[in-house]
């Protein structure tokens, strides 16, 4: 089969883990028989360098047209300035916006050799498999902003606004979620505080009572989540919360993870009648400027993305699965960039992970190796 990527390589590590995606996706494709058409479009600081515009408008129609998106990473100290009208993140939270991912899908499963990466005890990682279920089109990144200057101060606002709909439609993807897991949801809020939150936890009462009663839901507030989330991490199934908090407690997740180096994600929207949804995959890490251009960024999260690409929006399971099954024997090699090689072990570049997953995914698209 022939598929189209819309390619958005960003900034920072962005191009370099893209390529590294691209070269597993290559691979698989070959050894499956599907041609990927990759169509590399402009996002974040590099599109603002070009064009003075974060998302154009050229970008928005070729990932609309393409089955699905594959995007590394915006922003950079470059286009840090507070003060700036024009940033990098517009375009990720426009293209987010425009696309209609209002789910955004965080798997958390540590690899067991990675466990001495984690600055946790290894007993407390044993049977940690969680997937953070980050609501992504709304809350407080996408309410107006103000700022007033008077003589004697400054004052910023931030507007937090959630609908019933808004909420009701993530917590289903979550609740689908849940049922093909273990079926436990946990509902992350700050109900004790904020309005957007009574509402919150309000519809994800009454959609788990409604349309998903077989499943163990509680409701955790999110400080407590936030402890939680390292003194019990193995207890989660799903958790589903809004936009800001689904950020930051993935970024506290990733150190479950042994980096952040290693998490990918899925943004999805509705799907359209029987279709695939389409989606927006990406790692969860940032541009790192501090280590981009030094071919050292891991990009076993950018890899993993594509696998779930494969999985949701083209229908490849099996392809998706061999490609996880090879990062994971990558992992067991001790073939590992820096961030996970730590002081000891053989430190291995971008493109030698890259290479080391590749060269290892056609055996497991093979009947036999699949069963093993
Ligand atoms: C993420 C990132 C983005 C976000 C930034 C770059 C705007 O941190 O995808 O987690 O906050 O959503
Ligand atoms: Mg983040």
């Amino acid at each position: 089969m022939r598929f189209t990527i819309a390619c958005l390589p960003g900034d920072g590590i962005g191009p370099e883990v893209v390529g590294a995606a691209k070269l597993v996706l290559d691979a698989v494709g070959g050894a499956a028989g599907h041609d990927f058409v990759y169509q590399d479009a402009l996002i974040g600081g590099a599109s603002v360098d070009a064009t003075g515009d974060p998302l154009p408008d050229e970008t928005v129609r070729l990932c609309r047209r393409a089955d699905a998106v594959l995007l590394g990473a915006v922003g950079g100290p470059r286009w840090d300035d507070p003060r700036a009208r024009v940033r990098p993140e517009q375009g990720l939270l426009a293209i987010r916006r425009e696309l209609g991912l209002f789910a955004n899908l965080r798997p958390v499963a540590p690899h067991p050799r990675l466990a001495s990466a984690s600055p946790l005890k290894a007993e407390l990682l044993r049977d940690v498999d969680f997937v953070v279920v980050r609501e992504l089109t709304g809350g407080i990144y996408f309410g107006d902003k103000s700022r007033t200057e008077t003589a004697t101060d400054d004052v910023a606002t931030d507007l937090c606004i959630y609908s019933a709909s808004e909420i009701e439609r993530v917590t289903r993807v979550a609740c689908r979620l849940a049922e093909s897991r273990r079926g436990k949801l946990t509902s992350v809020d700050k109900a004790n505080v904020l309005e957007t939150s009574r509402l919150w936890r309000e519809v994800v009462t009454r959609v788990t009572r409604d349309e998903f009663p077989h499943l163990e839901v509680e409701h955790l507030l999110v400080d407590a989540c936030a402890m939680h989330l390292v003194m019990r991490p193995a207890t989660f199934d799903v958790i589903v919360t809004e936009n800001m908090f689904g950020d930051i407690l993935t970024d506290e997740a990733s150190v479950l993870a042994g980096s952040i180096g290693v998490l990918p994600s899925a943004s999805v929207g509705e799907s359209r009648g029987g279709n695939l949804p389409k989606g927006l995959y990406e790692p969860i890490h940032g541009s790192a400027p501090t280590i981009a251009g030094k071919g050292i960024a891991n990009p076993i999260g950018a890899i993993l993305s594509g696998a779930m690409m494969l999985r949701i929006s083209l229908g490849l399971d099996a392809e998706a699965r061999a490609i996880e099954r090879a990062v994971a024997e990558t992992i067991d090699s001790g073939v590992a960039t820096p961030d996970l090689a730590g002081g000891s072990g053989r430190q291995a570049s971008t493109t030698d992970v890259a290479e080391s997953v590749a060269q290892r995914v056609g055996a497991f698209l093979l009947p036999e190796r699949v069963i093993v």
